[in-house]
């Protein structure tokens, strides 16, 4: 499998808890490589259309204030297979779900402050790349 990109979020609940760092580090534990990095205050509007897909959800008014209450940090993730690999450090988006050793089980304190976010697909991946970044500001 050739090399390929994710995007992540570290969401406010773990900002605020000084996680990233450590959140970081089972992210590149995993073998994947932060090629671009920037913490930064979501605005109203970046997070509804970030999240539109869920706008008819009954969390997604809870889920849009919590994403622009605190600053998150936002990533792209360079790896082998980079989608899959990502959701599996990750864990299930319901921390109760999540295995030992992910993310989600180590930091999440709920299903809504999950801590981090991952593109579900490649496809995905490039549109939400895309929101955040240029390629000039993705290294190697
Ligand atoms: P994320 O991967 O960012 O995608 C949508 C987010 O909605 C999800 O993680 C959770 O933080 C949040 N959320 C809140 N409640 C739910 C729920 N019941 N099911 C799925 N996602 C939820």
């Amino acid at each position: 499998m050739a090399k390929s990109r994710t995007f992540s979020i570290i969401k406010p609940d773990a900002t605020r808890r000084n996680l990233t760092g450590q959140v970081n580090a089972v992210i590149e534990s995993a073998g994947l490589r932060i090629v671009a990095q920037k913490r930064i205050r979501l605005s109203d509007a970046q997070a509804k259309k970030f999240y539109e897909v869920h706008k008819d959800r009954p969390f997604y008014g809870e889920l849009v204030s919590q994403m622009t209450a605190e600053p998150v940090v936002v990533q792209v993730l360079e790896g082998e297979d980079a989608v899959a690999a990502y959701r599996k450090v990750m864990g299930a988006t319901n921390p109760k779900e999540a295995a030992d050793g992910t993310i989600r089980k180590l930091f999440a304190l709920s299903i809504g402050e999950n801590s981090v976010h991952g593109s579900d697909s490649p496809e995905n991946a490039t549109i939400e790349i895309a929101q955040f970044f240029t390629d000039a500001d993705i290294t190697g």
